[in-house]
């Protein structure tokens, strides 16, 4: 093997051009291809920064050409040599490089590679768990180098115009207390305190209103979060937020400064130009209209209500829905009349999924009207509907009738599937609204309480204090979600700041005053010594980062992700760990006191 020893690299192999044409160069870097053609053998050389071809030729040094005949992918090589432009002929249009070539006169092996178990490129079709093993490879691969230094541009640009705009970064515990709320805690064991335990956090919420209270005033940080659930495209058990938190603002000023940090971000880091301001849709418009609180808003397709135009139809689900207090909601898919029948099965089974106990269709052909409810409507029923659906001559009209709730999921969902499967949505689109207004409590079933919605520390909107105790159900909180491409990527809430008030909402979501004290006395004794008026949000910049790549899946945008079952498959974590460090840690595990 060589050695670097006195060859320094001078240029990077994505960015030679034709003006360095007769220019000495050195460049380092791996074995994209090699092809042998007798006298000659071309090289694609490959750094961060692209590819070029490097040529060996036995006239031009008969040392370098025949240690290129033992190179293979992925080989670790420097090469000396000078920069030519390519005939006319040879000239690659689809190479950034591809006008020139680079003549090798010297060749250095740095070190060797085993054959790699997929090709190191873009658009690989490989099973991800096999990228995930073998990820050092997996980021060699050019769209995944190009993700994490757009992740660090999108970071470098959120941390200049924080600090821009008088924000201070400050670094919050990862040991901290657990609590709880939402998703459940990572726990750490402490040696040192036997049978007592650290969370890591989900989120520094509240450190961060704390800094309020000690007088930050402005505060962001770009912070790991932890949180034990079940795992999705979008979702990983550690995942990064930027955070931030204002004293003395209200609504308006913390939206306006967010719209105007993400037309930045857009701008400075993909070249991408967003319009401001963004839509504000209230949290019940957004349920109603598109049957979620983070709506796909590239295209159109809007759910409407059926409920009135079918009352007093022969049809007996309709009827009882409604008599239960449900509704008849629909969508119309324009000009897809003519769905294949097996499809309307497949959507049958498709809703279930969502909890829609059926699915009925109208096809406005140009034959007529084909469905199989059609009977039990009056023609003045029929023409009601028409009417509602906007249907004309080509549309087909989904219709779900439930409680309301399980309508939105179902039809929302729907909505979405239709238009991938009929390719209504842009990909180039980048649609952003707020979602706001949204309700301070929703009600667990199971848990048989009020859940606080957000967070519990949100501030529930100001005339609506007066029903916390009687219903609530009907307070609105003064949270907003920033949503794109039906993504959450953000949310927050303007705080509770006084002592009175948060015990009032923590009385609220079943917590008593004893463990209201032991859980968050430190949040309430803080109230007690001047806090500003505050609030805040938090991005999720794994998932930012994914939509200004176009990736479907968070971890193409993460170094180092877990698996959807929560492990890291290179370094085999989670892991067994010796008897002696769990004695230290005073822990007896289930499975190993069972053995005993
Ligand atoms: P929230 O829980 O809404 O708010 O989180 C803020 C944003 O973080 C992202 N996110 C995630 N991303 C990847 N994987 C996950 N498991 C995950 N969970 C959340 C989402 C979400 O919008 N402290 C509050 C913020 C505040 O009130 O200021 C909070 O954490 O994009
Ligand atoms: P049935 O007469 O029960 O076979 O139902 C006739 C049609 O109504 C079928 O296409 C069913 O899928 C549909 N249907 C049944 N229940 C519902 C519901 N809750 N919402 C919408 N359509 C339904």
């Amino acid at each position: 093997m060589d050695t670097l020893a006195g060859l320094e690299r001078t240029h990077s192999c994505g960015t030679i051009t034709g003006q360095q044409a007769e220019q000495e160069v050195v460049l380092c870097g791996w074995v994209a291809r090699r092809r042998d053609h007798g006298g000659l053998i071309f090289v694609d050389l490959r750094d961060r920064s692209g590819l070029v071809q490097v040529v060996f030729s036995s006239e031009m040094d008969k040392n370098a050409f025949s240690k290129a005949e033992s190179l293979r992918t992925e080989f670790v090589i420097a090469v000396r040599g000078t920069v030519k432009l390519r005939a006319e002929e040879t000239v690659n249009l689809n190479m950034p490089t591809g006008q020139i070539e680079v003549y090798c006169v010297e060749l250095r092996i740095l070190n060797k590679a085993k054959t790699p178990p997929f090709y190191i490129q873009d658009n690989i079709d490989v099973d991800e768990t096999l990228r995930l093993k073998y990820r050092y490879l997996d980021l060699r691969r050019p769209e995944m180098q190009r993700n994490l230094m757009l992740r660090h541009r999108v970071t470098k640009v959120m941390r200049d115009f924080f600090d821009r705009n008088g924000f201070v970064e400050v670094e919050t515990p990862m040991l901290m207390k657990s609590s709880p709320e939402g998703a459940r805690d990572y726990l750490v064991p402490s040696r040192v305190n036997p049978g007592k335990f650290f969370a890591l956090p989900q989120s520094p919420q509240l450190f961060k209103q704390i800094l309020m209270v000690a007088g930050m005033e402005r505060y962001f940080q770009i912070v790991r979060c932890f949180r034990d659930e079940d795992l999705r495209a979008d979702r990983q058990p550690e995942f990064t937020q930027l955070d931030i938190e204002m004293s003395f603002i209200d609504r308006e000023e913390i939206l306006n400064m967010m719209e105007e940090m993400t037309v930045e971000l857009f701008r400075e880091s993909i070249g991408a130009e967003v319009k401001r301001p963004f839509l504000r849709l209230s949290y019940e418009d957004a349920m109603d209209r598109y049957g979620s609180d983070k709506p796909d808003l590239r295209f159109d397709m809007e759910l409407f209500n059926l409920s009135q135009a079918v009352k007093g139809s022969d049809f007996k689900v309709f009827e009882s829905v409604l008599e239960a207090g449900g509704q008849v909601k629909a969508i119309n898919v324009k000009g897809y009349a003519n769905i294949p029948r097996r499809e309307l099965d497949g959507l049958v089974d498709y809703v279930s999924i969502y909890g829609a106990k059926g699915l009925a269709w109208i096809c406005y052909t140009a034959d007529g009207i084909k469905s199989p409810i059609a009977k039990f409507f009056s023609n003045e029923i029929m023409d009601n509907i028409t009417a509602a659906a906007k249907a004309e001559t080509g549309d087909l009209i989904l219709i779900i009738a439930d409680k309301p709730n399980v309508v939105a999921q179902a039809l929302g969902q729907l909505r979405l599937e239709m238009a991938k499967r009929l390719n209504l949505i842009d990909p180039d689109k980048l649609s952003f609204l707020w979602v706001v207004d949204f309700p301070m409590f929703e009600y667990d079933e199971e848990a048989k309480r009020w859940v606080a919605m957000h967070h519990p520390f949100t501030s529930p909107r100001d005339e609506d204090i007066e029903f916390l105790e009687t219903e609530p159900g009907r307070i609105k909180a003064k949270a907003y979600d920033m949503v794109l491409n039906g993504t959450e990527i953000g949310g927050g809430s303007i705080r509770i700041y006084n002592r009175e008030l948060q015990e009032r909402v923590f009385q609220a979501i079943g917590l008593t005053e004893e463990e209201a004290k032991a859980k968050f006395g430190y949040l309430l004794d803080a109230f007690e010594y001047g806090t500003p008026p505050h609030g805040g949000i938090a991005f999720g910049l794994d998932r930012l980062v994914m939509l200004m790549a176009k990736r479907n899946s968070i971890r193409d945008v993460i170094a180092f992700p877990k698996t959807q079952s929560a492990t890291d498959i290179m370094t085999q974590a989670p892991s067994e760990v010796s008897p002696e460090q769990l004695k230290e840690l005073h822990i007896r595990p289930a499975a190993i006191a069972k053995k005993q």
